[in-house]
């Protein structure tokens, strides 16, 4: 909203709202040590992985990750605005964030922007009466699309006619700057006048999840151009922002997490009137950042259903794309040739779009079967394109069990064999790539073996960090519950052996865990982490390891930890050298000893390769 509110009045409403006697009132908490637990209101659960800690006064899932403060509490569950939540707490703890609300500018925004709210509210009242005041074209119009009275009212649809909102607005009192910066009507620039912008359409009002009308879609009666007509950007209305009819389906939303979004208003009201309510609109645009992060506060999942031509099947990509890049799952549901939802529904019914909802495809799914799609798999050069194709696409995997399922499969559909695809997607086989890493820690040592060559710290390779940093957690997932390993583990690596700072600071708590009670219970550690190491401990708790080999796959983790301490400190002493080097009274012997000092850590490095 762009009001900054004081830190100090954020920190009052939050202390007057103590986070388990707030979230007490959703759901029912019972204390378990020093924190409190329950059913997670964020996803659908049986046995209770939401904790409170009345200490920190935050709250974390472990089954789905959900965590915050009382504000993002409210926040989510509410689905309220951060102001909206402020305000509402507020009201709680008898303090009018309205009143104390900041600087005049601020007053005066939230001013006009209720007053358009208000005028907006007005217009859609207005036009669904002028709809079903008498038997208009709107309504027969919309009749015949299939739609019932209930899902009129229930969208609060309506007609404009050629003329009377900008009169009827006036006459009710609102001022005509006002009106046009809502925009609903045009300037007439000769008769220095104003006229309706909406004339001659069934009216979609575009109501946001507090449940105030933000803008309109217009739809032509008759076959003219533009077939939809919408309001432009206002104060209050900003199309990437907000999605058609998320007001509604949000409460179909909370239980099974799953929106499928689509393209038009057509569509989310064809399904609706069908009984398939967890649907919005992208409101014609292709999705935007915002917006998907909009679905993921409501849904796991997101099921895009857009129009099966090439507009919708280029949009459908982006779409997938943008979702990912939130962390929003997402699938495709592909209709058969020229069909919307909304066409899709009424000719096959409900139960059909709820199969094909079920059978949608995974977004790897879906581009090896455009892919397929695009390629003559009979032809030789067509197979190769497409295995190349898809080995890209795969190359984004992370988890190695989901790639070689893939393989199988595509080996299967191509006929090319699976070892080839392998190495499509590995360069060569999998041994060669063991080597290919170990060649390109050499040529970064090699960079160092020169010590006169310029040092910085940089060259430890964000990507070897990353593989680090992946070891350590892997590890911590491994020895979590697992006495057998964390002893084993323990043997070779104390917890400051873990670099990452939240990692190390997690296995600190595991290692004491361990050490003092023979019963591991992981919450105990809770309440001495704060919100950033939690996230890092669901991240661990929900990261994939192998399931076969956990022996080797647990030496190569603590291996890669030891090599990554040694080069650490190779590099240290490498800096420490060349500081050496560079004074003036330098002694000889001492530098003579460092250089075998890093010679012996090369060797080191050297051995650990070859065990
Ligand atoms: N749209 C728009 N402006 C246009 C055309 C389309 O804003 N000139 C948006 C509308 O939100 C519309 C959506 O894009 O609902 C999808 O457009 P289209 O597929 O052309 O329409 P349908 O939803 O199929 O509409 P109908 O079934 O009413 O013909
Ligand atoms: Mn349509």
């Amino acid at each position: 909203m762009g009001i900054v509110f004081d830190e100090g009045l954020i920190d009052e409403i939050k202390s007057q709202n103590d986070i388990v006697d707030v979230i007490s009132k959703y759901i029912n908490l019972k204390k378990t040590g020093q924190n409190y637990k329950g059913l997670c209101p964020f996803h659908n659960e049986k046995t209770p992985s939401f904790i409170v800690s009345d200490e920190k006064q935050f709250y974390h899932c472990f089954g789905c990750g959900e965590s915050g403060d009382v504000i993002s509490f409210m926040m989510k569950l509410e689905n309220l605005d951060f102001i909206d939540a402020l305000r509402l707490l507020g009201e709680w703890a008898g303090i009018n964030i309205d009143e104390i609300s900041t600087s005049k500018k601020e007053k005066e925004e939230i001013y006009r922007k209720n007053k358009i709210y208000e005028i907006n509210r007005e217009a859609a009242l207005y036009y669904y009466r002028n709809l079903v005041k008498e038997k208009n074209k709107g309504i027969s119009y919309l009749f015949n699309r299939g739609l019932c009275i209930q899902t009129i009212k229930k969208f609060g649809l309506g007609y404009a006619s050629w003329k009377g909102l900008n009169d009827h607005l006036l006459n009710k009192g609102y001022d005509q700057e006002s009106i046009f910066k809502a925009g609903l009507v045009l300037e007439q620039k000769d008769k220095n006048g104003y006229y309706d912008r909406f004339r001659n359409r069934v009216m979609f009002p575009i109501i946001n999840t507090t449940g105030k009308v933000i803008g309109f879609g217009g739809r032509v009666i008759e076959n003219k151009e533009p077939k939809y007509l919408n309001s432009p950007e206002t104060i209050v209305f900003n199309k990437g922002n907000n999605l058609f009819s998320l007001n509604l389906a949000k409460n179909e939303v909370r239980k099974k997490k799953q929106i499928i979004v689509v393209e038009g208003y057509m569509d989310v009201i064809g399904l609706y009137e069908k009984g398939i309510k967890n649907v919005v609109a992208s409101l014609g645009t292709a999705l935007t950042k915002n917006q998907a992060n909009l679905l993921k506060r409501y849904a796991n999942e997101v099921i895009i259903a857009y129009d099966a031509d090439i507009a919708g099947q280029a949009a459908t990509l982006r779409g997938l794309d943008i979702l990912k890049e939130v962390g929003c799952g997402v699938r495709v549901v592909r209709l058969s040739e020229g069909k919307d939802p909304d066409e899709y529904v009424r000719k096959k019914g409900k139960e059909a779009f709820i199969k094909e909802v079920e059978n949608a495809l995974s977004l790897i799914d879906y581009k090896i079967m455009l892919s397929k799609e695009g390629n003559n798999l009979k032809s030789t050069e067509g197979k190769v394109k497409f295995v190349k194709s898809i080995t890209q696409i795969l190359k984004e995997l992370k988890s190695p069990v989901e790639i070689d399922a893939y393989i199988k499969k595509i080996a299967r559909e191509s006929g090319i064999a699976e070892e080839a695809i392998s190495t499509e997607i590995y360069g060569n086989t999998k041994k060669n790539k063991e080597k290919k890493e170990i060649g390109n820690t050499n040529k970064y040592r090699s960079k160092h073996d020169r010590y006169t060559n310029k040092y910085n710290i940089q060259p430890l390779k964000p990507i070897q960090r990353i593989g680090y940093i992946e070891a350590e957690r892997a590890l911590l997932k491994l020895i979590i519950n697992n006495n057998k390993f964390f002893k084993r583990v323990k043997e070779k690596l104390s917890f400051e052996d873990f670099l990452d700072q939240s990692n190390s600071e997690i296995a600190k708590r595991i290692y004491e865990l361990y050490e003092n009670t023979d019963n591991f219970d992981l919450e105990v550690i809770l309440n001495q982490l704060n919100i950033e190491q939690i996230k890092v401990l669901h991240q661990i708790k929900s990261s994939i390891v192998p399931e076969e080999n956990l022996d080797k796959a647990l030496n190569d983790y603590i291996k890669t930890i030891q090599k990554h301490k040694l080069v650490e400190r190779k590099i240290y002493i490498e800096q420490e050298l060349k500081k050496l080097e560079k004074e003036e009274n330098k002694s000889k012997e001492q530098i003579v000893r460092i250089r075998e000092l890093c010679i012996d850590y090369e060797k080191l490095l050297k051995e650990l390769k070859e065990i």
